[in-house]
């Protein structure tokens, strides 16, 4: 499956975010790809609010991961700062990837892509212009 959106604002980002979660189930890795600013925080917070997650979704950059409850629990990492599969064994990032339990949204996921399992959801993120981006979810 492939799909390609464009978005012209955050809150459409955000609505796309909300629409994938109602075909997450548990167990399932969203890989997201894009540059600096693409929007990746943006569409998890969707997809967080899709998943009944109460709480304010927050950048992980600077703890790496935090997990929320919702309807399925929800695991947010941050790849942009992991260089190895060992950095993230240690610092008890893997048990975030299945067979965790819930729904885990790795942003930078093209830097860890061995970690990243066969059947994740895969987001890219691309700027198409100032306010545009090209969404392309693919599984
Ligand atoms: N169509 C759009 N979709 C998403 N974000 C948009 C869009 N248009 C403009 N923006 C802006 O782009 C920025 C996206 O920021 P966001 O934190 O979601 O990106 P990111 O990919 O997570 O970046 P980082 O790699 O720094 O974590 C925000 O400032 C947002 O307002
Ligand atoms: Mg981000």
């Amino acid at each position: 499956m492939e799909r390609i959106v464009i978005t012209h604002s955050p809150d459409e980002t955000e609505e796309v975010g909300v629409g994938l979660a109602s075909h997450v189930r548990d167990g399932d890795v969203v890989a997201l790809v894009g540059e600096l600013g693409a929007g990746k925080t943006t569409f998890v917070k969707g997809l967080a609010r899709g998943l009944f997650v109460k709480d304010v979704i927050l950048s992980p950059s600077f703890l790496l991961a935090r997990s929320y409850p919702g309807r399925l629990p929800f695991h947010h990492l941050d790849a942009y700062r992991i260089t190895s599969p060992h950095e993230l064994s240690e610092v008890g990032l893997l048990e975030l990837l299945p067979p965790a339990d819930g729904v885990t949204a790795v942003e930078w996921a093209d830097r860890i892509p061995d970690l990243i399992p066969r059947g994740a959801i895969w987001v890219t993120l691309e700027h198409a212009g100032e306010d545009r981006r090209r969404i392309t979810l693919r599984r």
